[in-house]
């Protein structure tokens, strides 16, 4: 296999042909926040938490969804960068209704952690408050849409690992959101093998168990990561460790 040599805020990285910036940028050490990117998943650049910038011109990336390329130099953490993350987080909060100290997923929420690590106190963008449905026709899971930050890890995950293709996303813009089935109640989609998988990766509070009350989700990411590793070496796909 080749191997790319590129360099990540300033220091030489060598990783494989075929590796995104993201995995150079960790193979670098670097930190770089995260948000709709899960390890074992399909890439969809869909948060633009994880821009990076060019040192040849200053375009900016999102290192998940760019293959790193021989030769490319990219800056992490500008001012710039810096100002844009804080930016992202501070409008996914004022699109929804995150009211952390009701969540269930407080102490654990991926979007929570977000907001401290970028300095957010409040958001200054004007909040929309959007009325938004809660669907608890589950026997087992809730999804209370408020809390929604349409990152589709649960859409990936029901259908790349789990093979149910339960969610898929509807309309655009203000009205877009994660639909059950043929937009029926998530009780009622047969194809529903209650799993468990789309709660393990939602980052936030919006997918959680029945019983859960505040604070109390606890998610489990690595587990559909593990799932479709040990899926892979059972194919022959993946070499055993
Ligand atoms: S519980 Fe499993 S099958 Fe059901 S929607 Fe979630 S990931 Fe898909
Ligand atoms: S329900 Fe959770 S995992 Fe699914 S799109 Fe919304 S925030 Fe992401
Ligand atoms: S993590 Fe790259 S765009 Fe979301």
């Amino acid at each position: 296999m080749s191997v790319l040599t590129l360099t990540v805020d300033g220091l030489e990285v060598a990783v494989p042909d075929g590796a995104s910036l993201l995995e150079a940028v960790r193979a670098a050490g670097a930190e770089l926040p995260t948000l709709c990117h899960l390890e074992g998943l399909t890439p969809v650049g869909a948060c633009r938490l994880c821009l990076v910038e060019l040192e040849d011109g200053g375009r900016l990336l999102p290192a998940c969804t760019t293959a790193a390329a021989e030769g490319m130099a990219v800056r992490t953490d500008t001012a710039q960068l810096r100002g844009y993350r804080r930016m992202a987080v501070e409008l996914f909060f004022a699109e929804g209704n995150h009211v952390c100290a009701f969540c269930v997923a407080s102490g654990s929420c991926e979007l929570q952690a977000l907001a401290v690590a970028v300095g957010m106190d409040h958001s200054r963008f004007p909040y929309q408050y959007p009325p938004r449905r809660v669907d608890a026709s589950h026997p087992r899971f809730v999804i209370d849409h408020h809390r929604c930050i349409l990152c589709t890890r649960c859409v990936r995950v029901c259908d790349e690992v789990e093979g149910a293709h339960v969610w898929d996303v509807a309309q655009r813009g203000a009205q877009c959101s994660i639909i059950a089935g043929f937009d029926q109640p998530w009780g009622e989609v047969e194809a529903c093998t209650s799993c468990g998988k789309c709660v393990d990766v939602c980052p936030t509070g919006a997918i959680f168990h029945k019983d859960d009350t505040t604070t109390e989700k606890q998610v489990h990411p690595p587990r559909p990561q593990l799932l479709r590793r040990a899926r892979e070496q059972q194919l022959g796909r993946h070499p055993c460790p």
